[in-house]
This record gives C-alpha cells, sequence and structure tokens, in this order.
C-alpha cells in the first residue's frame, strides 16, 4: 500500500481511518475549503512569528508569498504557528528554548497533515531549532530566512545591529558617549524588521544552510525588507510542492559532506562561534556527530574571506549587492563536496554554475587575498578545557593571543554584574577575566555571557580588548580575546570550577591551549573542596534540560532527542 497523502496524513486515532479523514474534512471545510482543494498536496508553513519578534515581522508577507507559489504549483498551503524565540526578549536566555522549539516544530510536523514543509525563521536559535525538528521528522522540507535587516545610519557612520550596539555601549560605559548620544544610536541600530545586518549567528545559520543546501541558492542575504525576499518565499512554494512529489526529505540533503561544506561556510564568513553549537546539534539529529579537532583542522585550511563585521568593515546588504553565498562558494569550490544534492533537486555544484557571476566586488576576497589566512576560530584543548574550548581568533586582538595572566574570577552572572564595575576591583590590564557557571547548565542555558564588559575602571583608561574566558557562549556579534565553550562546563565540575582569583593561566592560541598553570596536586585538593551539584529543578522544562542538556561539543542538545551516532565529520 502507498503512502497516505495530503488530508489523509498523519490522522488523528478514533479506530476509524475513514472517520477520521471526514471528521477532518468537515472542520476544515468550515475555512472554506472545496474537496477539490483538499484533495491536492498539503504544504505546512511553520509561523514562527510574534509581537516579541521584530526579526520575524515580515512573516505574514513571507508566507503569503509562499503560499502564493504552493498554490501556482497545484499544492494547498496550510500555514501554522510554533513558538517564536527571539534574542533580547528570552529568559534567562533564547538557547535555553532552542530544544523546546525543536521539539515543538517536530512534533507539530509530525501530528499535521502535510507532504512537504517550508520552514520559515531567522533569528539565531530559530534556524537551528527548525532544522533539527524537521530532520527528526524528515519529511520533505525547505527553509526560508526572514532575512537581514538594513544599516542604519548615526551621524554619518553606518551602523547595524548589533556589533555597534556593543561597540557603542563600550563607548558609553568609557564615558565617551553621552546618555543623549546613546539614546540617539539606539534608535538606528536595529532601521528596518530582519535579522542582525551583520555577520552574527543569524547571518551565520543562513549562509550554513544555504550551503547545506537545505534553502534555494541566493536565500540566505536578500533584506527582509525586499522584494526579492518575498520572490524567494514564492519559488519556496512552488519547490515545496515538488519536494513532495520527488519524495526530497532532509536525510537525503543533510549529510555529513553537506555539514563539512557547512562548517567550510562559516569559517570563509569569519562566522559565529555559535554556528558550531548549532550545526553540531542539528547533525546529531542525523545522527552526525562533528569532531572538534577536525573542525580545529578545517579551520587552519579555511581562510577568512567575507569582509563582514564583526571580523571586518562591511554589512549583510552588502554582501547581498555582492552576489551573497554563491560568490563565496566560488572561491571555496576546490574545498567543497560539490556532488551534495539540494533542495533545488541539482547539485550544489549545479547550483553554483547556474549562479550569476557578474557582481562587483569589494566584500568577498579571492582565496589568495583573504583577510585573515590563520582560520576564524581556534579550537583550544588543555587543562582548563579537557573537552575543548572555541576561541574566534579572527575577531580577536592579536597582541593577546598568546598571552599569560591572571585570573581575576568571577564566580557567576549574578557574581559579574554586582562586581565588574566596583572600583575596589582588583583588576589591572593584561589580567585574564574568568567567568564561571555560565554554560549549558550553570546559568542555565549557555548564555551569551562571554563578552564580558571591560571593567569600567579598565575602559576609563582606554582598555580596550583583555582575556576573557568562561564555559559560556558569545553572540556571533560580538567582538575580543574571548574564549568560550569551556568544556566540561563549572557547573559539571570541570576544572574552569577550579580557578581562584590571582591563578596563572595561559592563553596559547598558536598552539592551541589553555591551561591553569598549577600542579595536578593541587588541582586535585581543590577538586576535592568543590561544593556539591545543585539538585535538580523538581519539575516542568527545567527539569527535562537538566536532566537531559549535553555539552557544547554536543550541541547542547537534548540526549534523548539525539540518535546513535554512526558517522563522524570532518
Ligand atoms: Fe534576531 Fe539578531 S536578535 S537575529
Amino acid at each position: 500500500m502507498s503512502d497516505p497523502k495530503g488530508m489523509r496524513r498523519n490522522l488523528a486515532n478514533y479506530g476509524d481511518a475513514g472517520f477520521s479523514v471526514f471528521l477532518r474534512k468537515a472542520f476544515i471545510k468550515a475555512l472554506g475549503y472545496s474537496d477539490d482543494a483538499l484533495e491536492r498536496p498539503i504544504i505546512g508553513i511553520v509561523d514562527t512569528g510574534s509581537g516579541y519578534n521584530a526579526c520575524h515581522a515580515n512573516m505574514p508577507d513571507l508566507i503569503t508569498a509562499a503560499s502564493r507559489g504552493v498554490m501556482l504549483a497545484g499544492g494547498i498551503p496550510i500555514p501554522f504557528p510554533v513558538i517564536s524565540i527571539q534574542e533580547s526578549f528570552a529568559n534567562p536566555t533564547s538557547m535555553y528554548l532552542r530544544n523546546l522549539m525543536a521539539m515543538d516544530v517536530e512534533e507539530m510536523i509530525r501530528a499535521q497533515p502535510m507532504d512537504a514543509v517550508i520552514l520559515i525563521g531567522g533569528c539565531d536559535k530559530t534556524v537551528p531549532a527548525l532544522v533539527m525538528g524537521a530532520a527528526s521528522v524528515n519529511v520533505p522540507a525547505i527553509l526560508l530566512v526572514t532575512g537581514p535587516m538594513l544599516a542604519g545610519s548615526f551621524r554619518g557612520e553606518k551602523i547595524g545591529a548589533c556589533t555597534d550596539c556593543r561597540r557603542y555601549w563600550a563607548k558609553f560605559r568609557a564615558g565617551e558617549m553621552s546618555e543623549a548620544d546613546i539614546t540617539e544610536a539606539n534608535a538606528e541600530l536595529a532601521p528596518t524588521v530582519g535579522t542582525c545586518g551583520v555577520m552574527g549567528t543569524a547571518s551565520t545559520m543562513a549562509l550554513a544552510c544555504e550551503a547545506m543546501g537545505i534553502m534555494l541558492p541566493g536565500g540566505a542575504c536578500a533584506p527582509a525588507v525586499s522584494a526579492e525576499r518575498r520572490r524567494l518565499a514564492e519559488a519556496t512554494g512552488t519547490r515545496a510542492v515538488a519536494m513532495a512529489a520527488e519524495k526530497l526529505t532532509p536525510d537525503q540533503v543533510l549529510t555529513p559532506a553537506a555539514f563539512v561544506n557547512a562548517l567550510r561556510v562559516v569559517l570563509a564568513a569569519g562566522g559565529s562561534t555559535n554556528a558550531l553549537v548549532h550545526l553540531t546539534a542539528m547533525a546529531g539529529r542525523l545522527g552526525i556527530g562533528v569532531d572538534l579537532a577536525g573542525f580545529d583542522r578545517l579551520g587552519r585550511e579555511t581562510p577568512v574571506l567575507v569582509d563582514l563585521k564583526p571580523t571586518g568593515q562591511h554589512y549583510m546588504e552588502d554582501l547581498h549587492h555582492a552576489g551573497g553565498l554563491t560568490p563565496i562558494l566560488r572561491q571555496l569550490a576546490p574545498m567543497l563536496d560539490l556532488s551534495c544534492k539540494t533542495v533545488t533537486g541539482l547539485t550544489l555544484g549545479e547550483n553554483i554554475a547556474a549562479g550569476r557571476a557578474d557582481f562587483a566586488q569589494d566584500v568577498i576576497r579571492p582565496l589568495e587575498n583573504p583577510i585573515h589566512s590563520g582560520g576564524a576560530m581556534a579550537v583550544l584543548t588543555g587543562n582548563l578545557a579537557p573537552n575543548g574550548a572555541i576561541i574566534k581568533q579572527a575577531a580577536a586582538n592579536p597582541n593577546l593571543l598568546q598571552h599569560e595572566g591572571r585570573a581575576v574570577v568571577f564566580e557567576s552572572l549574578a557574581d559579574l554584574a554586582a562586581r565588574i564595575d566596583d572600583p575596589a576591583l582588583d583588576v589591572a590590564p593584561g589580567d585574564i577575566l574568568v567567568l564561571k557557571n555560565a554554560g549549558p547548565k550553570g546559568a542555565p542555558g549557555m548564555p551569551e555571557a562571554g563578552y564580558l564588559p571591560i571593567p569600567k575602571k579598565l575602559g576609563q583608561m582606554g582598555v580596550k580588548d583583555i582575556v576573557r574566558i568562561s564555559d559560556a557562549r558569545m553572540s556571533g556579534t560580538a567582538f575580543g580575546t574571548i574564549v568560550l565553550h569551556i568544556s566540561p562546563e563549572a557547573a559539571e565540575g570541570g576544572p574552569l570550577a577550579l580557578v581562584r582569583n590571582g591563578d596563572r593561566i595561559r592563553l596559547d592560541t598558536a598552539g592551541r591551549k589553555l591551561d591553569l598553570l598549577l600542579d595536578e596536586a593541587e588541582l586535585a585538593e581543590r577538586r576535592a573542596e568543590l561544593p556539591l551539584k545543585p539538585p535538580v529543578p523538581p519539575r516542568g522544562y527545567a527539569k527535562l534540560w537538566f536532566e537531559q542538556v549535553t555539552q557544547a561539543e554536543q550541541g547542547c542538545d537534548f540526549a534523548f532527542l539525539i540518535p546513535e551516532i554512526t558517522r563522524v565529520i570532518p
């Protein structure tokens, strides 16, 4: 017997399939559908909009355009809502909700009838959550991002969320901007709807997903407010109907080679460190593991080619005008697996060959003239990070990448907030700021707190960067000499928990090492003195989180959602 199609898929169970279809049709006909319409292929459209989410505020337009595309191809579009997460409107942090959203996406695709699904979203955690959920169901799925916002302008300077948010806030803290100045800048940092306009996590994930072939070519960069974004939505709808007929499922697209291509693009774009966590979680849903040492090797081989903030100068709208992802893929072609199948039904190589090649170019560098040849990110290990840590060296101060200093320790985010600007804080330029208990379980949710503020007294002395280390993440829009994702985290009793004020720490980025300069006997003594772990919360999502969340190198997904890992990349 062939698989049920359209309205006959995923029936509510009354013990009588005929009655289930009859009842379903009776209810949906209340919306005015004809019997003819209800016999067409159904394309579900995931709606991740909400009044809190300006990154997705073009959702109604995109759903309209995608629906038009579906109907042009003879299908019926049915939008449905899932959780909406915007970075600055999620307490304690958006990452804490990513897995909940992925579960929502997975179960609502599984529960409702659809022959294919269009995943619309863009803000940082949304794209991974959408792909994690859809990959776990494995129905034909195509991603459409909401697209980046346009850049703003402040006193003649082009600005945008959120690299400039952090730059201006640091100036304000250092007394270089007045209250009136910072308020004026605040109104220009996000001048249109859409995702952050720099190479933050949203832009990085959009490029990575286009490179992986789960999105139409050209899909990553068109601005949220552009007509082209709506045309992409229409084309996505049309293609979704064909994918339903072809049964082109995520497991055919999201292969190990496709993930390696995506990791290369993240590195070449000088992308967000968060992308590594998210791609690991996405790959995990397909039984694919990501080896950090292998990722470091990719980093050494893959130069940074894209001149966008925070590692470079430009904004996403400039990358769009420079041709978007396709020219990047052309440069990287010798390093990519061009045979990967994509949602177009063609290979990545065929998509690249079909793309325009006549863009004026001052955003994407050729392979022989990169912005950074040393790689965007490096993986560190050592006695402070036995299971790994990450540094985005392309966004760091080169003079601090090899550094030994005295630890100035903050036990938690609350401790950091209470003391960082205390005039009595014992801190000097050359010290290393250490933040503990900000990892997956520590905060909880591994917040983007790794970009510790420069202590006010150092800022007022003109200090612009200082080595900062933590088990937290960092916004892709941030910059500085910052070591992140230290694993195991302090809250799990990792060595980070053992650091005390005044200890010496050595960061050796070239040697890929991060070490606490104490002998093993002292470390063992301190380990024995560590307090007991706090109890798991008694109920609800918090209980699930604490019992199931994995460490950064496993993507911070829930252990019970990850199938057996059978393949490891790169
Ligand atoms: Fe949504 Fe940056 S806050 S993309």
